[in-house]
């Protein structure tokens, strides 16, 4: 009996030690474990033995089944660990491979004028401020110096959504708001944002577009200082060598106005100028609505045109490429100005 487990405890350890892979483990489990496995059968040979000699077989197989288990655990563990050695070589990163690249993106062009004119009104002590794009009848035209009836409206006719509101024509409103806010003091204002007219879209027209609208109010204002910061302006964004050309011209909320334009080199050389702004000095009318005495304060005020600033800037054929959110334009515009 003795010699017979003996016998099985070789077979199954060699079998163990001979294993390749966890089935083949399984399989010896199965053989010798299992409830039909041979050391169980043995248990079953202990009716045919004398009731004095069963106690020691009894336990002489519990010890041999103790062992085969341990045996079959720690070939177990092995094979796990040199799987996962395996794997973990298998897997290994590949550092030389080239990474995901991400697109960066970049500021968008108007955005780019808009903060470049920003930087300079900041430097000279200017401030930003803001408005609402759908806005009420009463600033964009009243207190702009149009009443219900001036015919310039019909130039800037606009999206109402209802009798009062509308999405705005110009950021000027934006002067009737700040003046009211800054009730009778000194300001200096600029105010970038989007506006909107009832225009079809073609190379140069789009019917939202953006400006910059600007607004000094002080004592002593003379029109001679606002041609001296437009010219600066004009350098600052075109370069030193660049002139501006004042032309008459006419807007209800200022008097005397202007169109200014700035020289460029055309293709033969010779100096021409494009229209970038309208100016002048702030209208009686407007100061008064905005709480200001005109006897007191004098203003002037512009209105840039911030595509036409890019289009210059950057030699744009057609401002609809503004808006298309093409990336082989936009992407051209990276680390301009930065
Ligand atoms: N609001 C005018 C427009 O949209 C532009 C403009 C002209 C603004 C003269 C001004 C100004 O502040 O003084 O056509």
């Amino acid at each position: 009996m003795k010699e017979q487990l003996m016998k099985i405890k070789e077979k199954a350890l060699e079998a163990l030690l001979l294993a390749k892979d966890l089935s083949e483990i399984e399989s010896v489990k199965n053989q010798y474990l299992s409830k039909k496995g041979e050391i169980s059968l043995l248990m079953g040979e202990l009716r045919n033995l004398d009731p004095s000699e069963r106690p020691a077989f009894g336990q002489m197989v519990n010890q041999l089944k103790v062992e085969v288990e341990q045996a079959l655990y720690d070939k177990k563990s092995i094979l796990e660990e040199e799987a996962l050695l395996a794997s973990l070589k298998n897997e290994k990163i590949d550092v030389t491979l080239p990474g995901v690249k991400l697109y960066e993106g970049s500021i968008h062009p108007l955005n780019q004028v808009i903060e470049d004119v920003e930087d300079f009104f900041i430097g000279l002590g200017y401030e930003v401020a803001e408005g609402p794009e759908l806005e009420n009848d009463h600033y964009n035209f009243e207190m702009m110096n149009l009443d219900k009836d001036h015919p310039a409206r019909a130039m800037q006719d606009t999206f109402y959504t209802d009798e009062t509101h509308l999405l705005r024509t110009h950021t000027s409103p934006v002067q009737a708001r700040t003046m009211l806010a800054k009730k009778g003091q000194p300001l200096r204002i600029i105010c970038p944002g989007k506006v909107y007219r009832r225009d079809d879209d073609d190379p140069t027209h789009s019917h939202q577009f953006m400006q910059i609208e600007g607004l000094v109010i002080d004592h002593h204002i003379q029109f001679a200082n606002l041609k001296d910061v437009l010219l600066k302006m004009a350098q600052h964004l075109f370069g030193k060598e660049r002139m501006i050309r004042l032309r008459p011209s006419y807007f209800p909320f200022t008097e005397p106005s202007v169109e200014v334009d700035v020289s460029y080199v055309k293709k033969d050389g010779s100096i021409g100028y494009i229209e970038v702004l309208g100016a002048g000095q702030v209208h009686p009318n407007v100061l008064k609505m905005g709480g200001y005495d005109p006897h007191e304060f004098q203003g002037f005020a512009f209105g840039i045109g911030v595509e036409r600033i890019a289009i210059l800037k950057y030699a744009i054929d057609d401002i609809r490429h503004f808006y298309q959110n093409d990336l082989r334009f936009l992407d051209q515009f990276k680390g301009v100005n930065r």
